[in-house]
């Protein structure tokens, strides 16, 4: 034998240690999975993708900066890279569109706005709607508006009733905190009445899944921020367990509204097959949806309705609220504007009827418009690119997957659009041009093109009615007689309830 030693260095020990742990099988797959991904990618087609901005560190990119100070670097990105770059936050490539990119984005049937919101927020996953062909976008589009014109004047009555009900004659000046929350529930029963109909809008239960689904939603992805930091996907991951598993599950919302709707669905049914032509057609969404099922299934599906129910309140309730609130909070905030207002709403609404006066109200109409462009948002409609690769007229290339988002701050200080001064207030910039709901290139508040809101009417209505008889019945104002600046958060202006006065007009 052999007096020689054998000397192990450390690194031998460690490599030893390592191989050993590996079976050959595992080395051979890890190769393969590697060689095919590396085969994947180096094929992959170049493509003239937009400039993404440097960035100091890996994998943080440039989240940090944009959790700071998100308008301090898109505004320089955007003076240094023009209309369009691309910026690598929450570990995710995103391209920022503005003005005529921007345009060309939601104008082409190769993006879509759907599968950009389910990216950041798994809708479609939560409530299982992807089991059902069509979607809620179709139904209004196609057979909504043929019928709901009717309907204004009830929800007018809706919305006064919850109005004198919530704030009640403020004889006595009265502070109100919390007028989101009183926005949300007036919004909710008002939708409520429309969707469901009259009888069924004076149910608790229901009113509170209007009021609540989305509330609940939004605070469960705020909830989630942690999440997010991580990857975007861990916070959808999330979210889908959260309401599997948790409380708030859309499953127990989709049976309460089934519970409901099953003993009216099943009169209206048999009431149609007896009486045919002659049956007086009730004028809410619910008739829509049970006709749009026996034409789509041959059969009242209750599941599909549920989903399209929920999707219609998270489309409607919370977007149509929120506006009020901003709306709201810079009217109490801006007293140069109320004489104007307040006249507009004397000459128009005295002594007419109240459908036939909305449309005149061109100074609140522009009012709304207004508050709405200037909300503060930083970055907004995520887009997703659904081709191989789209082509920008610019030649830039996004690929498949990819979130292309709009730059709020180029369309709010673009002054060929909006006039003089575009990032200053100004009330009636939008009068005798076109209104809240038409949607433009100066009015992105509902997308454009082919995808644009088809809820736009009614939001805007709503809006409005509850506008005019708010300002009809009350002084309101905020306590300094100024609007703050609402902070912003991620790229989102987060608006919230100022403490506002009520006080009963003479
Ligand atoms: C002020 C309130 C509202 C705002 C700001 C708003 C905004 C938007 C925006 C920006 C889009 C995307 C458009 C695009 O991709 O170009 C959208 C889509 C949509 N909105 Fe609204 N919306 C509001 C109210 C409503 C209401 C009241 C309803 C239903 C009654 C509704 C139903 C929908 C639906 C179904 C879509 C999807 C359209 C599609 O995929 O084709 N929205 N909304």
């Amino acid at each position: 034998m052999s007096n020689e030693r054998i000397v192990f260095e450390p690194a031998d020990l460690a490599g030893c240690a390592t191989w050993q742990l590996i079976s050959p099988e595992v080395f051979v797959l890890c190769l393969g999975a590697f060689i095919a991904v590396f085969v994947y990618w180096s094929r992959r087609p170049k493509l003239n993708e937009p400039p993404l901005v440097p960035y100091k560190y890996p994998l943080i990119g440039h989240t940090l900066e944009y959790l700071r100070d998100s308008e301090g670097l898109l505004k320089r990105c955007h003076e240094q890279y023009g209309d369009m770059f691309s910026l690598y936050l929450f570990r995710e490539v995103y391209t920022i569109a503005s003005n005529d990119l921007a345009y060309e984005m939601f104008r082409s049937t190769n993006f879509s706005f759907k599968e950009g919101l389910e990216r950041m927020f798994p809708l479609g996953d939560i409530i299982g709607s992807k089991a059902y062909p069509g979607n809620a976008a179709v139904l209004l589009k196609d057979r909504f508006y043929k019928h709901v014109d009717d309907c204004y004047s009830r929800i007018y009555r809706e919305l006064q009733h919850n109005i004198d009900q919530l704030i009640g004659d403020c004889e006595e000046p009265k502070l109100i905190n919390n007028f989101d929350e009183i926005s949300m529930t007036i919004i909710a029963r008002a939708m409520a009445n429309l969707f469901v109909g009259e009888e069924l809008c004076k149910d608790d239960e229901i009113v509170k899944v209007f009021a609540t689904f989305a509330t609940t939603l939004i605070r469960v992805r705020k909830l989630s921020s942690i999440a997010y930091l991580i990857h975007p996907r861990l916070q959808t991951e999330y979210i889908k367990l959260v309401f599997k598993y948790g409380d708030n599950s859309p499953q127990k919302h989709k049976d309460l509204l089934t519970k409901k709707l099953k003993p009216i669905f099943e009169k209206r049914y048999q009431d149609m097959q007896q009486f045919g032509n002659e049956w007086k057609r009730p004028d809410d969404l619910i008739q829509l949806l049970l006709e749009y099922s026996i034409d789509m299934f041959g059969k009242i599906h209750y599941d599909c309705i549920a989903c399209r129910m929920l999707t219609l309140i998270w489309a409607s309730i919370h977007t149509t609220s929120a506006n009020l609130l901003n709306t709201l909070n810079d009217y109490a905030g801006r007293s140069e504007y109320w004489n104007d207002l307040r006249k507009e709403q004397e000459v128009i609404t005295d002594g007419l009827d109240f459908d036939l006066t909305m449309d005149r109200m061109e100074k609140l109409d522009s009012f709304v418009k207004e508050s709405n462009r200037l909300m503060g948002h930083i970055l907004m409609l995520p887009h997703c690119a659904t081709c191989p690769s789209f082509t920008f007229s610019n030649g830039y290339q996004v690929p498949k997957g990819r979130l292309v988002l709009m730059n709020n701050l180029t369309y709010m200080s673009n002054s060929s659009l909006h006039g003089d001064n575009p990032e200053t207030f100004s009330g009636f910039r939008h009068v005798s041009k076109s209104p809240f709901a038409r949607v433009g290139r100066d009015s992105m508040a509902f997308g454009l093109g082919k995808h644009a809101c088809p809820g736009r009417w009614l939001a805007s209505r709503n809006i409005k009615m509850a506008m005019s008889i708010l300002i009809r019945k009350y002084e309101i104002s905020t306590l300094d007689g100024k609007r703050p600046k609402y902070p912003i958060k991620r790229g989102i202006s987060v608006l919230g309830p100022l403490p506002l006065t009520f006080k009963k007009r003479k």
